[in-house]
């Protein structure tokens, strides 16, 4: 089970728009995906039509003395189950402050085995509740939309992961993207020199993203060959292989995404923003590594799921769902992931790999 943080210090930049349309495209790819809402503006649980509402409130998931099964929901989706936010998680970083570092990741243990892949919405702050993130975390996900002022909070952020002494992987990557602007070009151009590990995906600005609102679903879903679907799609492609979660595509061509960006936002996409062969419906692709639980799955997970697919029947968003039993393996793919890429995690190294 990998952990993905939608993080950023910046409040609005496009973190809740990216989770749910990010864990929308990994369910599809035939992944079991867990997203946790962990902002108590709970935007992401609205998001997926899930009331938000934790049973047992907050302080017990922390003390993980909740069992999982009661709290997890599925979604409308095939493959994707949501862990709801309430108002109670404005309390979390006190509740977390006397705890350790890894405590979420804790949290998530009896689960680990139903998902392959879990993708925190973080609220916009640096607390308690993000060190927990830093520590729990194989990769921060960072939008960042191309100012200077955004940039800023980049640089703070890894000044501060160096501070307190983790190494998580920081993938920044663009979002509301409008290259018209030359200053949207020029601090692009700016951060992929100082940021080997910045993703090539972007997503333009569009207001299909806002009409989510409306729909209160992912984007694929409600516009599937708009600009930021293929955008989303493209960039989780990156994003999977980079995690080891997708196989790298057979064939590196067709940039839809870049077509579709360009047609919307006149964006010249950088080099590799589309990484997968595009199929008539613009659908990146991966070589696929087993057989895929959802049907609409463009790729598949490149490991064997490990335990009973946690969300293999589709279900009313009220519908519980079943918590796995404790595994007393441990999660090995986590410890390589964040030891190979420790060198290049700190912010402006030049040359790392990419993390995985
Ligand atoms: N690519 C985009 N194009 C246009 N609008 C966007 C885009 N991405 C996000 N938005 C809009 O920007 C607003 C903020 O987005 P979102 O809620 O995802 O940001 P956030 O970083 O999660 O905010 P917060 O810090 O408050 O949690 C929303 O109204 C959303 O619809
Ligand atoms: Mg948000």
């Amino acid at each position: 089970m990998k952990i993905a943080a939608v993080y950023s210090i910046k409040g609005g930049v496009g973190k809740t728009a990216s989770a749910i349309n990010l864990a929308h495209c990994a369910a599809n790819s035939g992944l079991r995906v867990l997203l946790w809402d962990l902002d108590p503006q709970a935007a992401a649980t609205f998001y997926v039509r899930t009331k938000p509402k934790l049973k047992g409130g907050v302080e017990k998931l922390i003390s993980g003395k909740q069992d999982m099964s009661r709290v997890i929901r599925s979604t409308d989706y095939q493959n994707l189950d949501v862990l709801p936010a309430e108002f109670s998680y404005r309390n979390l970083d006190h509740i977390l402050e006397e705890e350790k570092r890894t405590r979420l990741r804790k949290v998530l243990k009896p689960v680990r085995d139903d998902y392959d892949l879990v993708i925190l919405d973080c609220p916009p702050s640096i607390s308690s509740l993000s060190e927990q993130v830093f520590a729990s975390a194989d990769t921060l996900l960072v939008p960042i939309i191309p100012t200077v002022l955004s940039l800023r909070t980049l640089e703070q952020l890894n000044a501060y992961l160096a501070e307190i002494d983790l190494d998580v992987p920081v993938w920044p990557f663009f979002t509301l993207v409008d290259r018209r602007k030359t200053l949207h070009k020029d601090v692009m151009e700016s951060l992929k020199q100082d940021y080997p590990l910045q993703l090539s995906g972007f997503i333009p600005y569009s207001s299909v993203v806002e009409r989510m609102g409306i729909e209160r679903k992912p984007i694929g879903t409600f516009s599937r060959n708009s600009s930021p679907a293929v955008s989303y799609r493209s960039l989780w492609q990156e994003i999977g292989q980079r995690l080891s979660l997708l196989k790298e595509p057979t064939v590196a061509s067709a940039p839809a995404a870049a077509k579709a960006a360009e047609a919307e936002s006149t964006v010249t996409a950088p080099q590799g923003a589309a990484t997968g062969k595009a199929s008539a419906k613009g659908e990146a692709t991966s070589k696929p590594a087993a057989k895929p639980a959802s049907k609409e799955a463009s790729s598949k997970p490149a490991a064997k799921p490990a335990g009973k697919a946690a969300s293999s029947k589709k279900a009313p968003s009220t519908d519980k769902k079943p918590a796995s039993k404790d595994s007393a393996s441990k999660d090995a793919s986590k410890d390589s992931s964040k030891s190979a890429s420790k060198s290049a995690a700190k912010g402006k190294k030049k040359g790392g790999n990419l993390g995985d």
